[in-house]
Parts: C-alpha cells; structure tokens; sequence
C-alpha cells in the first residue's frame, strides 16, 4: 500500500520500443499501467498552437501518449506545477486523479491518445482552477 501511494505522482512510464526496419511498435496492455483500462479516447485535428483539456477530474487516473506530433502537458497537483513535452509515441505520462492538466501547444497534425481508469463521466470533472486549488487547500482532492 505505502508503496502505491509513493508512485501516485505524474510520471513518465516507458512503454518500450520493438524495433523493426518495417516499422517500429509499441504496445500497452493492462499490467503496463498503473490502473484498470476503462476507456480510450484521441484527440485530434488541433489547430497549431492551440491548446485542450484544462481541467482535472475527481476519480479518473489516465495516461496521455502522442501518437504522433508534438504538443506540452501542464500538470500542477496543487503544489508542484511542471509542463511536459510529449513527442515520442513509446513515452506514456500518467496523470493521476486530482491533478490539473491542461494540453498545450499542440503542432499541427498531432495526435493525443489518451486512456482512462474510468468511463466518461462529466461530473468527474472540475473544470474551474480556483476551485480546483479550494479543494485541494481542504484536502477534499
Ligand atoms: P472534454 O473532455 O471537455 O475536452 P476538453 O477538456 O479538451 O475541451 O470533452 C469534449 C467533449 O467531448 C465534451 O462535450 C464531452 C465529450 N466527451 C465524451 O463524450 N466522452 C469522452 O470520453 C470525452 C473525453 C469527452
């Protein structure tokens, strides 16, 4: 249990990489991941520049992978904030439940895939900063 928790923090997972001179693969599969796959979901045809997704959710932990392009990742856990840069389709950030994330920056033609720990639910969502920072001051995130 003490372990779980100390791993409950964005992180890089390395899916790894099977070379081929076809074509390189990736995979992830349940175990690759710190959670039970509930649903996948992409997000695509962002303009250049342009950003998606600031919010956090109450309950669902998820990992983001640029399956292709580029684009940044803004994560802050109501004290420490960092931005991420994702452009390799073998790098997955996991993000757990209580964070912000805001996904930025995108270049043209990029790819997010995202998988989730839960199925869609818009009441998971807090979608306001302020309120997000409230509830994690009275620790209720
Ligand atoms: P949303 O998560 O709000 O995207 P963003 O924060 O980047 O703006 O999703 C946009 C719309 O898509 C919203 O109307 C809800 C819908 N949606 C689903 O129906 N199922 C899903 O799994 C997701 C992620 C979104």
């Amino acid at each position: 249990m003490a372990s779980k928790k100390r791993n409950n923090h964005v992180r890089i997972i390395n899916l790894g990489k099977i070379r081929d001179k076809r074509g390189n693969l990736s995979v992830v599969e349940g175990s690759t991941l710190p959670f039970k796959i509930a649903r996948t979901y992409w997000i695509y045809d962002v303009p250049g520049g342009k950003d998606r997704g600031g919010h956090a959710y109450h309950c669902s932990h998820e990992v983001i992978i640029a399956l292709s392009g580029s684009f940044e990742v803004y994560v802050n856990d109501g004290i420490r904030e960092q931005t991420i840069r994702l452009e390799q389709c073998d790098k997955a950030l996991y993000i757990p439940a209580g964070t912000w994330r805001h996904l930025c920056k995108f270049a043209t033609n990029s790819t997010a895939l995202v998988i989730a720990s839960t199925p869609y639910s818009p009441r998971d969502y807090i979608r306001n900063f302020d309120h997000f920072i409230e509830l994690k001051r009275e620790k209720k995130l």
